[in-house]
């Protein structure tokens, strides 16, 4: 295991900086188990543990390393508080349902705690109430509106009209009992644990398709088959699609993470205002020293414009609420976001016996990670799970969703045709070293970036996974697609699918 080097390092989230990496190797041959699992972020690493809890022989492959993707770049936080939502969500699936959802949710964060305790894993477990609070009288409505939720569901609870860290805030609603841990150490002493139970991991190997039938095979880029009798789909957006149209019911979104030694202590407590442009603030340990984690300012992936303005947004925030001494860390993570708000968890569609997917889980993922480990792992030994209708990837559809899904697959379509039309007057000549965008080079459009010594990196800006326009991250240096949130390196390498093949690279490099 290789440890990282610790120091101010912008662009790069702290709990990657802050933690040991794994290295495992890539998969040169075809291979057989019970379960293939691809992806290696916390739902890849939580069902694999769940299903070895369960006596079953797992592979888990990563298309790059494990643990660097959406589940590196996370706040943490394990809650069942997912912003304000269950006024909504009572209206949307009805009482006894959302209270199922609070209850999976619950169940999770316990079962997380309950495995810290069992194997003595040292991960910064902290217990802390979430508050959501609000400076406007139309943020109180809204939460007057949720606690009312929160007291139907039989929420632990508790209503503010102060907070100590902010003077003018109007109201506050904490669901009590929550946690906040380092996720990368809670996955390493897992992923410890998986290699100690015979789980083979891969990594730098991708899923490209699968062969469908009574025992599936995921293929992989190189030509291999990895045989199973079931295969889960724990990617971020699912690797295959398998006529389930998963790429017109999940959208991708991006928020900004600063961490920073700031120069007034946070108040005990996970923090997530709802006013826009809405920020969340927690701490961390770093170097056995506290800093605070300043998120938010999220947007549609491709569309939130310069992304160094959302971390100076973030900074301003952190300043004018905490006082920033210091900033350790800038980070930006894509999390996808179903049409209803709620994981997609389950059969991949309702003619998949032995294919599963678990997606969408907007910002709150390190507790429906575990929902859907626990979920799956049912479903798998056909046993009920009181949950499965819930989370369901073919749940049916209200027509408010229809009319979301009509205006969603309007804004792809609209990106599709926009970025072809859209002509620029930027030549290569326009951009400063370590810049990139779209730019006029012989006649046609081009995406280019300019490192630092003055090389000149070309690609085409059409996505290689629908034909979507990509646009310039450079914050991340990544070439982002704003449909399905695929990702690209500055030499057009995927970096995050659901695209499978690299970006097109028609002119020569200089
Ligand atoms: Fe789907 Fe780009 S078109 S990710």
């Amino acid at each position: 295991m290789e440890q990282e080097h610790k120091g101010l390092e912008q662009a790069k989230s702290l709990w990657i900086a802050d933690s040991q990496k794994h290295s495992f190797p890539a998969v040169h041959e075809d291979l057989t188990a019970d379960v293939i699992i691809v992806g290696g972020g916390i739902t890849g690493i939580a069902t694999a543990f769940e299903m070895t809890e369960r006596g079953l022989d797992v592979i888990i492959i990563d298309a790059d390393q494990l643990l660097q993707g959406t589940t590196g770049h996370t706040t943490a936080k394990i809650t069942s508080q997912h912003d304000v939502y269950y006024h909504e969500l009572i209206q949307q699936i009805g009482m006894p349902k959302a209270r199922l959802y609070v209850e999976a949710n619950e169940n999770a964060k316990e079962l997380i705690q309950a495995r810290v305790k069992k194997y003595d894993i040292d991960c910064q477990l902290e217990v802390k109430d979430a508050y959501l609070y609000t400076k406007e009288e139309s943020g109180v409505k809204k939460l007057k509106k949720e606690l009312d939720a929160y007291k139907q569901l039989g929420i632990d609870r508790e209503w503010k009209t102060s907070l100590p860290f902010a003077a003018d805030i109007k109201a506050a609603l904490a669901m009590t009992q929550q946690a906040q841990f380092h996720p990368l150490h809670y996955l390493n002493a897992l992923i410890d644990q998986l290699v100690e139970r015979g789980v083979r991991i891969y990594e730098q190997t991708t899923a490209v398709d699968v062969k469908e039938g009574n025992r599936p095979a995921v293929i992989t880029k190189d030509g291999h088959h990895l045989t199973g009798r079931y295969i889960i789909s724990c990617s971020h957006f699912p690797f295959y699609d398998g006529k389930g149209l998963y790429f017109t019911r999940i959208h991708p979104e991006q928020s900004y993470v600063v961490a920073a030694k700031t120069t007034k202590p946070l108040p005990d407590g996970m923090y997530l205002g709802i006013d826009q442009p809405a920020h969340s603030l927690r701490t961390a340990e770093w170097h056995g020293e506290e800093v605070v984690l300043i998120g938010g300012e999220g947007h549609k992936t491709g569309q939130g414009g310069d992304e160094s303005a959302h971390y100076e947004g973030l900074e301003r925030f952190g300043e004018a609420t905490l006082g920033i001494e210091e900033v350790l860390y800038r980070w930006s993570t894509h999390d996808m976001v179903t049409m209803d708000q709620i994981p997609y968890i389950g059969r991949l569609t309702k003619h998949h016996q032995n294919i599963f997917v678990a997606t969408g889980f907007r910002k709150w993922g390190m507790t429906t990670s575990h929902v859907a480990a626990t979920l799956i792992g049912d479903l798998i030994e056909g046993k009920s799970n009181p949950y499965e209708s819930i989370f369901t990837p073919s749940r049916p559809v209200s027509d408010s969703f229809v009319k979301d899904f009509v205006k969603e697959n309007s804004n792809v379509a609209a990106n599709l045709i926009s970025g072809k039309l859209k002509r620029t007057d930027q030549t290569i000549d326009d951009l400063k070293p370590g810049e990139g965008g779209i730019v006029s080079y012989e006649h046609k459009k081009c995406g280019a970036f300019k490192s630092e010594d003055g090389n000149i990196f070309l690609v085409d800006t059409t996505c290689t996974h629908l034909g979507c326009e990509v646009a310039w991250n450079n914050s991340d240096r990544t070439w982002d697609c704003p449909c399905h949130g695929s990702r690209f390196s500055i030499t057009g390498e995927v970096v995050e699918g659901p695209a499978k093949k690299p970006l097109k690279r028609s002119y020569k490099e200089q």
